[in-house]
Formats: C-alpha cells, sequence, structure tokens
C-alpha cells in the first residue's frame, strides 16, 4: 500500500530515492527556525491538530475553508485537521492573556494540513514555522518580525541574492477598493482576486474585477505607482537601521490570501522567481477579538515559513549541510570472548553522551571496519584484553593503546 497523495514519508540518510523527504533535512530546518526564534526572545508553544470546524469557516475566508480536511467526530462534533495555526494561536492567547506579559512573543512549528490541488510547492500536508506578537500596536512589532524572517533564512545561508521580503499593506489595498467604490462586502472577494494577479490568466482575473467593478489598468496603476505608506516606510527604516534593507522591497502585488489581515502585509519570494512563496505573514488587529466572541481585544501579527518551498529552494542553492549518520566511537569486537567487557565499554561510552555503535553480532574484523567508516566513526576502539584497549582515530589513523579503566576520560579529554 501507498501514502496518501501529497502526504510524505520522512527517511532518515541516505534517501532511497532522488526525491525522497529527509527526516535530518527536516531536523536540520527546524533546529535553525527553534534557534533563531529563541534568539529573537520568542517562546514555543503547540495546540491540538484538530480544532472546531467553526473556528476556521468563520475567521480564515473561503480559500482555505474550501481546502478543509473536516469531519464529523464520534461524538458528532463538526471538526477540522488545522490548516493553520493562527486561529488556535488567537484562541489560547485570548483565553489567558491575562497570565502573559505583552509583548506575548511565540512561536509554533505545527504540521498543517489542506486539501490543496498538488503542484510544486504546495503537498497536503506541511510544517510551517509560526512566529507570532501579540499586544503590540506599534510598527516596531511588524519590524521585528520581518528582522527574523530574515534572520531565519540568513540563519539557513540563504543570501540577500536569494530571496526578498516583498511588503505591502492590506490598509492601503483597503483605501483604494473604498475610494474606487467598492462595496464592503466584496473587499475579501476583491484582495482575493488580487492576491492570485501572478498566478491567473489576465483574462480570467480582469473579469472578476470588472463584476467588482474595477478594471485590470487601474489594478495595475495601483501596483506600478505604488509609494510606500507612511506605516511601510517606517518599517522599512527600522529594517535598514539593522543592516538589513537589501533584503526588502515595497510590492503592491502582495495582499495575501487570507481574510483577517488588517495592515502591513509581506511575503518572502526566491529571488529567481523559480518558487512559490516561502513564507507569508502580517497584522491582524481584529481576529482575537473575533475569536473570543468580544471578551478579549488584542492587536496582533506574525508571519508562517513552510518546509516545502523551503527544502527545493536550499536543494536548489545546494544549501543542505552534511546529513548523514556520524559516530564518536565504535566498538569493534574481534575477539567473542571479550563480547561481555566490551558491552560494559559500549555502556560507559554511551553514558558519557558519546554516540558509539559496535556489532550486535559476531562479524568479521574486515566488515566491522568497513561499517564503522561508513558511519563516519572518529574512534574504532577495539579491546586487546579484559585490561587493554587500542583505540585509532579513523581520521588521522593515528592508533594509541590505553587501559580499559581510562578510555572515557581520554575521549572526553
Ligand atoms: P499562508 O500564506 O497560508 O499563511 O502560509 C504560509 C506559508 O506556508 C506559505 O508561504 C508556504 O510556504 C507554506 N504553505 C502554505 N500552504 C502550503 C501547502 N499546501 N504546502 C506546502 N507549503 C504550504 C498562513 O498560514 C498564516 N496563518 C501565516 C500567519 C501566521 N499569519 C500570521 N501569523
Amino acid at each position: 500500500m501507498k501514502g496518501l497523495p501529497g502526504f510524505r514519508d520522512f527517511y532518515p540518510e541516505p534517501m532511497p530515492t532522488p526525491d525522497s523527504w529527509s527526516l535530518d533535512l527536516r531536523r536540520h530546518i527546524f533546529d535553525t527556525w527553534r534557534g533563531t526564534a529563541e534568539r529573537y526572545g520568542f517562546r514555543e508553544y503547540d495546540g491540538p491538530p484538530i480544532e472546531e470546524l467553526e473556528l476556521y469557516t468563520k475567521k480564515s475566508g473561503d480559500e482555505i475553508v474550501g481546502q478543509l480536511y473536516n469531519f464529523s467526530d464520534k461524538g458528532e462534533r463538526d471538526v477540522s485537521l488545522r490548516p493553520e495555526m493562527t486561529p488556535t494561536l488567537a484562541r489560547m492567547a485570548a483565553a489567558h492573556t491575562r497570565n502573559y506579559k505583552k509583548p506575548i512573543k511565540w512561536f509554533s512549528i505545527p504540521q498543517l494540513f489542506r486539501y490543496e490541488r498538488q503542484q510544486k510547492g504546495r503537498l497536503r500536508e506541511h510544517f510551517q514555522f509560526n512566529a507570532d506578537i501579540l499586544g503590540e500596536e506599534n510598527l516596531a512589532a511588524d519590524a521585528e518580525l520581518i528582522a527574523l524572517l530574515i534572520d531565519t533564512l540568513r540563519d539557513l545561508k540563504l543570501m540577500s541574492d536569494d530571496f526578498i521580503i516583498r511588503l505591502s499593506s492590506r490598509r492601503a489595498w483597503q483605501e483604494f477598493f473604498e475610494n474606487g467604490g467598492g462595496k464592503k462586502d466584496d473587499a475579501y472577494e476583491f484582495y482575493q482576486i488580487v492576491d492570485k494577479l501572478e498566478r491567473e490568466e489576465p483574462a480570467v482575473s480582469g473579469k472578476k474585477l470588472a463584476k467588482l467593478g474595477f478594471s485590470r489598468e487601474q489594478v495595475n496603476d495601483f501596483i506600478e505607482g505604488g509609494q510606500p505608506t507612511d506605516e511601510l516606510s517606517a518599517i522599512i527604516g527600522n529594517i535598514e537601521a539593522r543592516g538589513l534593507g537589501d533584503f526588502i522591497k515595497v510590492d503592491y502585488r502582495i495582499i495575501r490570501g487570507l481574510a483577517y489581515y488588517t495592515g502591513p502585509v509581506y511575503e518572502a519570494f526566491d529571488k529567481r522567481g523559480k518558487f512559490r512563496a516561502i513564507a507569508g505573514g502580517g497584522r491582524y488587529d481584529h481576529l482575537v477579538k473575533l475569536i473570543s466572541g468580544g471578551k478579549t481585544d488584542l492587536p496582533a501579527l506574525g508571519f508562517g515559513m513552510g518546509d516545502v518551498v523551503l527544502a527545493e529552494l536550499l536543494k536548489d542553492r545546494d544549501l543542505i549541510p552534511p546529513l548523514g549518520q556520524t559516530l564518536d566511537a565504535f566498538v569493534q569486537i574481534t575477539d567473542e570472548s571479550l563480547r561481555k567487557a566490551s558491552l560494559g565499554l559500549v555502556q560507559q561510552l554511551r553514558q558519557a553522551g558519546l554516540l558509539t555503535e559496535y556489532p550486535l553480532l559476531k562479524a568479521r574484523p574486515d566488515k566491522q571496519f568497513k561499517r564503522a567508516l561508513e558511519l563516519e566513526t572518529t574512534w574504532l576502539i577495539t579491546l586487546q584484553n579484559l585490561n587493554q584497549t587500542t583505540i585509532k582515530n579513523l581520521e588521522t589513523r593515528v592508533e594509541m593503546t590505553v587501559p580499559l579503566i581510562e578510555v572515557v576520560t581520554s575521549l572526553q579529554g
């Protein structure tokens, strides 16, 4: 039997086929996400992978609702696998807002599920690094998040030649729409048309815009002529002050597909234009209030970065570090009468924190040696008798004789 389409199996290195997914690479990406977020003072949270369906149907907008993995559970509750983390975060923050000093800076690495049409960079599950700030209205928070986004990608060794943050303003688009005579109820539909402009046939989007009373030319003129609003200038100034100005530009083609955004919005793209968006986010000041039924009003903002496009981009730019298994020590057993003493040494080495392997069963010494090399072992240790060992450094090929009771300390030193 095969796995479901759009769902991945993650194998440890070495990869069985060129298009297999690597758990070691996933770990490299997650470790980087965690490391950068923690350096910026963000704390990790998590929530359930299944939520009440209503959490999404009311708040995320039609696009995501059309992609839900939803069903009735055995208690006849309408539930859904989470397609995104933001509604869960808003629910969690609203429930215990008084417990936390503002601004709340939180991150998470959830697995998300969307029944999408499968295409390059889009699967039916993905992991998404989410970083959000709650309880801060000032644009300094928007800039802080964008800086975190930039530094996360830089920590993965991507440079300003590799990616760019395209910054825009949902508010500026809202004003454009209202000043152009757009009806309030049509606003979200309008944002979705603009969101798809780069991916859709011009004639198709032209028709859709006309229905709402706009022309493609009008929209194009706004995009081309787009001057940064005061808000966007302030954000860019803040990013420039950090020396990160090369990583960001104003681009009104960005509007974001989700319904809840209210202010500055942005997406990260690879500069060669080969891939879908690496990350996207923005300010959503009304979502917590909406989700808490008016009880808690917290301004909020954040972004999500998926692992799928990111892994493709890292492969494309040859930025994946060596990921195979490596060992500190391999205890060779050439004399089976020394197996028990060897097991004692294996245990001591592991307790001392050294990555240690040994042959489970009797094996020829040349086979054991080959295995130690395959596992990129540093030290090959062989008991000569119950008191003496030889330790060979497999990198330098230098060999020394060491009393058994001194092996652990000699390797630690
Ligand atoms: P989003 O733009 O829907 O935003 O997703 C963010 C990123 O997740 C995308 O740029 C992409 O890298 C990745 N992604 C989304 N869908 C898929 C998929 N089907 N397959 C692979 N990767 C995917 C959100 O989800 C917002 N909740 C982010 C956010 C957090 N806004 C504020 N805080």
